[in-house]
């Protein structure tokens, strides 16, 4: 994929995007709401909220849902992605490990992964530094 600046406006976007959705998040259960973001290689902005299940396992995380919204639009390479979710102390919302997963699917090693809460922006990361060593679509014949 060829560089791109993710500039202070498309990082407010994500910002607001995720945070909207974070607001409409279905987390009864857990009370833990989480709201996504997808910048696709577009420059469009797709969202995404947890939303659990009485039977927990089938319960959706907020970053698979923006991937899906992605892919129903068209969008097949994730630029950058935004996570809101709780800040406690110095622990961010990151996705989880099925979630890094899911993002290497249409990510880069070098894909900008920021997090937030309601009120403050947190660390910022790149996919590789949370899935080193990771396996993905080039394994099986597909760049
Ligand atoms: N969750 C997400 O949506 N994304 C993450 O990155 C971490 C966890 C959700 C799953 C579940 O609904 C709730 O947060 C508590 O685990």
């Amino acid at each position: 994929m060829t560089s791109f600046l993710l500039t202070d406006v498309l990082q407010e976007k994500l910002l607001q995007a995720a945070r909207a959705a974070r607001s409409r998040a279905y987390a009864p259960y857990s009370r833990y709401r989480v709201g996504a973001a997808v910048l696709d290689e577009a420059g469009r902005i797709h969202a995404g909220c947890n939303v659990e299940n009485a039977a927990y396992p089938q319960g959706v995380c907020a970053e698979a849902a923006a991937l899906s919204a992605m892919v129903l639009a068209g969008g097949s390479r994730v630029r950058a992605v935004l996570v809101a979710g709780a800040a406690a102390g110095a622990s961010w919302t990151t996705p989880c490990g099925g979630c890094r997963q899911k993002l290497r699917e249409f990510g880069a090693p070098e894909t900008p992964i920021l997090t937030a809460s309601d009120d403050a922006i947190g660390p910022v990361f790149t996919l590789a530094q949370l899935l080193p060593e990771s396996f993905g679509p080039d394994h099986l014949g597909r760049s």
